[in-house]
């Protein structure tokens, strides 16, 4: 099939390399020259497993092309995916000028039938309202179908390839069917729906995560309180199979470029709508506090003050297999403990560039390698759950001065630490 995919950041960049990897003669179309070159010339603008390899396949293969021309992008398309970013508005809600943007491109340059598809996370609705604004900008026909992405960075292309199942929602039977065709071949289950049902199932989705998340944060301040193992009631729970084992990780809160500005955003839709969602209002507000019942704990041992304290920081990413910090509760602690008055050693294997453009360099050293950030440091803090951070040699944990390990992200193993004299402090593990 031929597909023109518009957006070439995380969603965008990775659909159009897989959906060429499938055997699509696939044109990729960014408005950022600058990025389309990068591409082309074989230099990823994100990092992501596995991408620069498919990339470089689906170029060599003739079957993925890339263009700053939207004109030259959508001219043969016969399914057109809108890969652009819906950010957090100012009041919470999702900022769709990206995707107006789009669509008056879309409307003005499109001279033959199209699919109109939007990958982009959108509010219930949307695709309706887009719908009707094109049709009012143009004479040519078209279809609109909503097929939300469901890929979590770090293992999106896996993700995208072993799906747990496909959504494709519209108002036409045979456009639905048409677009059904390109993941057929996944044999994984396709979920038809009607436009509406589709933009909610991704909201659905994201939020029921998030609250999975906050309410195992919730049970892990309980565990503090009672003695028992968040990690063990996890297990416990996790392996009934009405629960599922998955997304139980106590942590310092949820971060990204979706999860905080999807449930705000559901949230917001639902208050529009007339509804208060007394669960989600709940999930914001114990993930917005969670970082700080972190925070408690190295105050409970250090004070109010951290000034001159070397603090080794592992993890700036909002989670592990990326370099991405939107929204990551990692960058925020930083920030927090800097303004204590430490003085910040940091190292995070792919996202210190990115870092350093929000942190900056006043009061951060960005270290060379995990050991170079915690040898000699008075303690330290692990914020993001990259595998690599468990595997610190017991010499460069007792170089720690104070002997304190403060973990946000239940990584290493008590008792190994107990037994070199270090004190443990985690989230919900005596
Ligand atoms: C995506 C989604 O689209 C968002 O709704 C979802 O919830 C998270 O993932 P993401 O791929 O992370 O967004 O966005 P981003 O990395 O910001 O990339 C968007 C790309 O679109 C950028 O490369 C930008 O240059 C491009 N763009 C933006 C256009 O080509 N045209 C525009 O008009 C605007
Ligand atoms: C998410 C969704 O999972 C994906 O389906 C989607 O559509 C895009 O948004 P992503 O943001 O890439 O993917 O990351 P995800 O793996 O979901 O993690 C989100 C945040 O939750 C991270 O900050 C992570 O550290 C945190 N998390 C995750 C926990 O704190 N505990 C867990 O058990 C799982």
């Amino acid at each position: 099939m031929r597909i023109c995919v518009i957006g070439t950041g995380y969603v965008g960049l990775v659909g159009s390399s897989v959906f060429a990897d499938w055997g699509n003669e696939v044109i990729g179309v960014d408005n950022n020259p600058e990025k389309i070159k990068m591409i082309e010339s074989g230099v990823m603008p994100i990092f992501e497993p596995g991408l620069r390899e498919l990339v470089a396949k689906g170029i060599s293969s003739g079957n993925l092309r890339f263009t700053d021309s939207l004109k030259a992008g959508i001219n043969d398309a016969e399914i057109i995916f809108i890969c652009v970013g819906t950010p957090m508005g100012e009041d919470g809600s999702a900022d769709l000028k990206y995707i107006y943007q789009v669509a008056d491109e879309i409307a003005l340059e499109m001279k033959t039938p199209k699919i109109i598809s939007i990958k982009s996370t959108v509010p219930v609705g949307t695709n309706k309202k887009i719908r009707e604004y094109i049709k009012n900008k143009t004479s040519v026909e078209f279809d609109s179908v909503s097929v939300p992405e469901f890929l979590r960075e770090g293992s999106s292309i896996e993700d995208m390839n072993q799906t747990d199942r496909t959504v494709i929602g519209s108002n036409s039977p045979e456009a639905i069917e048409k677009v059904s065709r390109l993941f057929e071949h996944l044999n994984s289950p396709i979920v038809k729906c009607d436009l509406e049902s589709a933009e909610l199932i991704k909201y659905a989705s994201n939020s029921f995560l998030a609250t999975k998340i906050s309410f195992i944060n919730e049970i892990a301040q309980i565990c503090d309180l009672s003695g028992a193992d968040v990690s063990k009631v996890a297990q416990g729970m996790g392996l009934d199979s009405r629960i599922g084992p998955k997304f139980l990780n106590a942590s310092i809160g949820y971060g990204g470029s979706c999860f905080p500005k999807d449930v705000q955003a559901l949230y917001k839709t639902s208050s529009d709508l007339g509804y208060h969602f007394n669960i989600l209002e709940s999930v914001i507000k114990t993930n917005k506090d969670q970082k700080h019942y972190f925070i408690e704990k190295i105050k409970k041992v250090y004070g109010e003050g951290l000034k001159g304290k070397t603090v080794a920081c592992l993890g700036l990413a909002f989670k592990n297999d990326t370099d991405d910090i939107r929204e990551s509760v990692a960058i925020e602690v930083v920030r927090i403990l800097r303004d204590m008055g430490a003085e910040i050693k940091a190292f995070d294997p792919e996202a210190m560039p990115n870092s350093k453009k929000v942190l900056g360099d006043s009061g951060i050293t960005y270290c060379a390698t995990k050991e170079d950030a915690v040898t000699n440091s008075d303690f330290l803090v692990i914020l993001t759950e990259w595998r690599e951070f468990k595997e610190l040699q017991d010499s460069v944990l007792i170089s720690v001065k104070d002997k304190n390990i403060f973990d946000g992200r239940n990584l290493l193993d008590r008792t190994k630490l107990g037994n070199l004299g270090i004190n443990y402090y985690c989230i919900g593990k005596k």
